[in-house]
């Protein structure tokens, strides 16, 4: 099934932090459609990574959405430090969170855009409750925690899955897909319903530089 213009969400988990804004910079030249900043808490997932400092300095730089993806296990805590750090969407998950709905609707009282994520274990059926009121959904197709993992391929049927229920409760909703997303994976998971591709490692630890991996990319998701 396809959705469309195919958007990519580069993720800077695997950009050289030592050029961070230039990288970004980059992406945003060849089309970004919005930046995926991975947060780690080391509880959460086994990884720690960064916090609202590099979104700070990261919306200096660029125009485009910064999209927070908190792999932290008290999300509430940190929504007001990531909104005045420049966040304009943030990405909760579903596993661990009893109040999973109290969160959606604090960030959507910041004025943010929301979306929920569910794991590789966690069935599609976990979202018909919260969907009506998210603006995306992101199916993890890597267990969290880390880049440059491979794809998870029976994530797929679920995707299919979830692309059945935004198209019959919430037409509209991103369905956003991240892990193991590269030229190959990418036109597996549009083909299953997927309309925005996290990628990190495919981007950004390739030689050819970020201009030339994203229209790689771009041409295989839209293929
Ligand atoms: C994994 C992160 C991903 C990661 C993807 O926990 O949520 O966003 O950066 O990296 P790649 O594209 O290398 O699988
Ligand atoms: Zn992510």
């Amino acid at each position: 099934m396809d959705q469309g213009i195919v958007k990519l969400a580069p993720s800077i988990l695997s950009a050289d932090f030592a050029h961070l804004g230039k990288q970004v910079g980059e992406a945003e030249q060849a089309g970004a459609d919005r930046i995926h900043v991975d947060v780690m808490d080391g509880h959460f997932v086994p990884n720690i990574s960064m916090g609202p400092v590099v979104v700070q300095s990261l919306r200096r730089v660029t125009r485009l959405p910064l999209e927070t993806h908190l792999m932290i296990s008290d999300p509430d805590f940190f929504l007001d430090e990531f909104t005045e750090a420049g966040s304009d969407s943030f990405l909760v998950h579903w596993e661990g969170n009893n109040n999973l709905h109290r969160t959606v609707q604090r960030i959507k009282a910041l004025g943010k855009r929301v979306g929920v994520v569910i794991n590789p274990a966690t069935p599609a059926a976990a979202l018909e409750e919260i969907l009506q009121d998210v603006d995306q959904v992101l199916v993890m197709t890597v267990n969290p925690g880390f880049g440059h993992q491979h794809f998870i391929r029976t994530t797929l049927p679920k995707i299919r899955r979830v692309r059945q229920m935004i198209d019959g409760l919430k037409r509209g909703c991103d369905l956003e897909v991240d892990g193991g997303i590269d030229a190959t994976t990418a036109p597996l998971v549009v083909d299953a319903g997927a309309n925005v591709l996290v990628a990190g490692s495919a981007i950004f630890s390739e030689s050819q530089g970020v201009a030339a991996t994203m229209q790689r990319l771009r041409s295989a998701a839209n293929r």
